[in-house]
C-alpha cells in the first residue's frame, strides 16, 4: 500500500513538474544548473539539455522541432562557441544560436534565460547594466557576438513582446569547468608553477561569479517574470577581488614558491606574448604543435580593473542563498577539486600524488588487475536490487509478469 502511494505520488509529481530547455548543459554553467535542479529541486522541474550533437545551435530547423516536440515552459541558453572561435563560429553560435532561440521562445511565448558576459562591458568600476561597449569591428569576436546578442534581445523584447532575462556574468569560479578556462586557468597555472611572477599591476580588482549560486536566481527568476522580464542583471560577488592577492593567496594554499611578488609590467607580458607565438609558429614547421592559453588574448584585462555593480539585483527580491561564500572560502575545496582531476589527467608538471583519493583502487588496478578483477565479479557484479524491485513491480502492473504467489 505505501509502495503503491509513493509510486502515485512520484507520477503525480512528475505530471506537475515544471519542463524546460537548457543548451549547453555540458558547460560549466549548464553543469551546475542541471546540477541544481536534478539534485536540490528534484522532482519540481524536467528539465531536458540536449547535447550539441543532438540540437546544434546552428541548427535552425533543430532547435524549433525540439521545442515544438518537448514543449517547454522555459529555455535557457548557457551554449557557447570556443572564446577563440573564428568569426564564423562565434557569430552562427553565441549570437544566431541566441537568436534563432530568441525567436523560438517568442514565437511559443515562453520565457528565455540568456547567460551573457562581462565581456561586452568597458574596463572600469562599479559598472551597471545600463553600461556596454560600443559595438564595434575592433571588439573580439566573443565580445562582439555577445553583445549584439544582448542588443538583439532587448529589441526582440520591445518589438515582438521576447519574455528575456539577461543574465552578466563575471570571471566565473565553480566545479565542472571540464576546458580548464578563466578563473580555472590562473589556478592551473600557478598550480603547475608555470607562472613565475604576476601577470597584473597592484590594486587591479575583477568582479567574480559563483556558478554555485547562479542556478537558485535562475529558479527565482522563472518564478518572478514580472520583476525580471525583459532586463538584465549582473551576476556577480558583492566584493571584487585583486588579482595579485587571489594569485598569491592560490600559491599560499598549495605551499609553493611562484609566482614570486613581482609585477612584470604589461609591455614586458605583452613582448613575451609574442615571442611565445612566433617559438610556437616556428616549432609547427619541425611539425611541433603547441598553443598558448586562449586567456591570453585577454591579457590586457589582467592590467585593467573591471568590476560589476550587484545593486540592480539586490534590488529585486532574489536572496543570496550563501551570502558568506566568495571565490576566497571556496579557494580549498576548489583546489582540491581541480588537482585531483588534473594531476589524475596528467595535466600538471608536478604531480602530487597525495591528491589521490582511493590509493588502494590505483595500486589494485596498476599492479594486481587480476586480483581486482576476482574481487569484482564476486562483490559488485550483480544487478542493482533497488532497479529490480522497480522493473518486477512495473513489469506486474503492466501485466507482463503474473503475481508472486504469496509465501504460505
Ligand atoms: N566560464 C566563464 O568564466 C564565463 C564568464 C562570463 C560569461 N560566461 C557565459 O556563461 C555561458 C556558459 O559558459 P560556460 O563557461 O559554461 O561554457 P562552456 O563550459 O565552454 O560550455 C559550453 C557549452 O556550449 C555547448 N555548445 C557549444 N557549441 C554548441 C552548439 N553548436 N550547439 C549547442 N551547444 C553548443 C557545449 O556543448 P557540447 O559540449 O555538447 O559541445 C557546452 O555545453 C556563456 O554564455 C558564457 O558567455 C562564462
Amino acid at each position: 500500500m505505501a509502495d503503491s502511494l509513493h509510486r502515485l505520488s512520484g507520477r503525480y509529481q512528475a505530471m506537475n513538474k515544471r519542463r524546460g530547455v537548457l543548451f549547453g548543459g555540458s558547460g560549466l554553467i549548464g553543469g551546475s544548473i542541471i546540477r541544481y535542479f536534478s539534485l536540490k529541486k528534484r522532482g519540481t522541474v524536467d528539465l531536458r539539455a540536449p547535447s550539441s550533437k543532438k540540437v546544434s545551435l546552428k541548427d535552425c530547423e533543430a532547435i524549433q522541432d525540439y521545442l515544438l516536440e518537448v514543449r517547454p515552459e522555459f529555455v535557457i541558453n548557457a551554449a557557447i562557441a570556443n572564446i577563440i572561435a573564428d568569426p564564423e563560429l562565434a557569430c552562427e553560435i553565441n549570437y544566431f544560436g541566441a537568436l534563432r532561440i530568441a525567436r523560438a521562445a517568442a514565437a511559443l511565448k515562453i520565457p528565455y534565460v540568456h547567460l551573457s558576459s562581462a565581456a561586452t562591458l568597458p574596463p572600469g568600476e562599479n559598472l551597471d547594466e545600463d553600461q556596454s561597449v560600443a559595438l564595434a569591428p575592433h571588439l573580439s569576436n566573443y565580445a562582439k557576438s555577445k553583445l549584439m546578442a544582448e542588443m538583439t534581445l532587448n529589441y526582440m523584447a520591445h518589438e515582438h513582446g521576447l519574455d528575456h532575462t539577461c543574465i552578466r556574468l563575471s570571471i566565473v569560479y565553480g566545479k565542472r569547468d571540464n576546458k580548464i578556462q578563466g578563473f580555472h586557468r590562473l589556478l592551473f597555472t600557478i598550480a603547475d608553477e608555470s607562472m613565475p611572477f604576476l601577470l597584473t599591476r597592484p590594486g587591479v580588482r575583477h568582479s567574480y561569479s559563483n556558478s554555485h549560486k547562479l542556478p537558485y536566481l535562475i529558479h527565482y527568476l522563472l518564478d518572478n517574470r514580472a520583476e525580471f522580464s525583459g532586463k538584465t542583471f549582473n551576476f556577480v560577488d558583492p566584493e571584487p577581488v585583486e588579482l595579485a592577492d587571489l594569485a598569491l593567496t592560490i600559491r599560499k594554499h598549495l605551499g609553493i614558491g611562484r609566482p614570486k611578488k613581482i609585477f612584470m609590467p604589461y609591455w614586458m607580458a605583452r613582448s613575451g606574448k609574442r615571442v611565445l607565438q612566433a617559438t610556437l609558429r616556428g616549432l609547427t614547421k619541425v611539425g611541433v604543435k603547441g598553443a598558448l592559453p586562449p586567456e591570453l588574448m585577454f591579457l590586457g584585462a589582467f592590467y585593467r580593473t573591471q568590476t560589476l555593480s550587484c545593486a540592480r539585483l539586490q534590488a529585486t527580491g532574489f536572496t543570496d542563498p550563501y551570502p558568506l561564500e566568495t571565490v576566497y572560502t571556496r579557494l580549498p575545496e576548489l583546489i582540491h577539486h581541480y588537482l585531483t582531476r588534473w594531476s589524475r589527467q596528467h595535466l600538471l608538471n608536478r604531480y602530487d600524488r597525495t591528491l589521490e583519493f582511493d590509493l588502494a583502487v590505483r595500486e589494485d588496478f596498476t599492479a594486481d588487475p587480476l586480483k581486482m578483477f576476482e574481487s569484482v565479479v564476486t562483490d559488485a557484479s550483480t544487478p542493482y536490487a533497488e532497479l529490480k524491485k522497480c522493473r518486477t513491480t512495473e513489469a506486474r502492473e503492466t501485466g507482463a509478469e503474473p503475481p508472486q504467489q504469496s509465501s504460505p
